[in-house]
């Protein structure tokens, strides 16, 4: 038997990009799940997962319940469903990034010698240096994909070369923490999916992720809305994080987001918001 042999498939979730995301019906009790398959991906994307939310779980933040069950093949796995629920992104709120600022940091708040993940439930240490390599392989293969000019491909890297200088601060981090990664659901915010690649990570990883979220900040009214500042900051607050965040090191983090995002379909002002970045020396 099969998952699809117990589940009736409701329909697609819209919104899924690296994965299929499926509402799911329990065909002898009705309760609606959410089925996950993470084809392709090179780690263990049910195990990040489960950590994650158990990590949420110990902090006191909402988290989504999580679930393998023998029907399901190996790349499957099936999450609580939050019905009714809608994306960061859909409905952004000052008080919304203020609760998100919130919950970050205290995922944060406890630091690690060193970065890992887990590969089939193994866990796999990860130094700067081989993060930096990793993500330049990575971003090779990718801008061949989207066929990114070869000056400009050249660039980026060089760029990543310089993101190597860094110090690492890590924690336990979200790795893909954009607004449509956290899901409103009864006024509460549920940090979902995250990154299948690191589970300890650079903690300003996500922080500038969820400032790359809101390009108004450099960027102006270009393309959302000036609310971003104001976003921004409300997330800033929740977060504790003082003025004098923007030093060399949160900049070439800052940078890494950029190039990282320059072929994303979604975030098309990555290229434009690189160049304010590498201009700034201060917010
Ligand atoms: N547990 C859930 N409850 C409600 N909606 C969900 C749930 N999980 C995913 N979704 C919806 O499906 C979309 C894609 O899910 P996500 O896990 O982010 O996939 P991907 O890895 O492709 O980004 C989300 O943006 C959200 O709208
Ligand atoms: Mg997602």
């Amino acid at each position: 038997m099969k998952v699809i042999d117990r589940f009736e498939v409701m329909r697609e979730l819209p919104g899924a990009f690296s994965s299929e995301v499926q509402l799911i019906r329990d065909c002898d009790n009705g309760v609606e799940y959410v089925l996950k398959r993470t084809p392709g991906e090179p780690f263990n994307d049910f195990h990040h997962e489960k950590l994650f939310y158990s990590y949420l779980k110990e902090i006191g933040v909402p988290y989504l319940k999580i679930y393998t069950s023998p029907l399901c093949e190996p790349d499957q796995f099936i999450l609580e469903y939050l019905k009714d629920s809608y994306s960061l992104g859909e409905r952004e709120s000052n008080n919304l990034y203020f609760v998100l600022g919130k919950y970050l940091r205290r995922l944060h708040h406890e630091e690690y010698d060193d970065s890992y993940r887990f590969v089939d439930g193994k866990k796999n240490l990860l130094s700067w240096n081989d993060f930096i390599d990793e993500t330049k392989t990575y971003l090779n293969y990718k801008y061949q994909k989207y066929q990114v000019e070869k000056t400009l491909s050249l660039k980026y890297l060089r760029l990543i070369d310089q993101v190597a200088s860094v110090r690492p601060k890590y924690s336990r981090i979200h790795g893909d923490m954009h607004s449509n990664n956290a899901l409103v659901n009864n006024n509460d915010l549920y940090l979902f999916d995250p990154s299948s690649f690191l589970i300890v990570g650079d903690y300003r990883y996500d922080i500038c992720r969820v400032l790359f979220s809101l390009p108004g900040v450099y960027l102006g009214n270009v393309e959302k809305g000036e609310n971003d500042s104001a976003l921004w900051d409300s997330f800033r607050t929740g977060y504790g994080l003082g003025e004098t965040y923007f030093d060399d090191d949160f900049k070439n983090m800052l940078i890494l987001t950029c190039v990282e995002n320059i072929t994303n379909p979604f975030t098309q002002y990555a290229p434009a918001l690189l160049d304010k970045v590498l201009e700034i020396d201060t917010l």
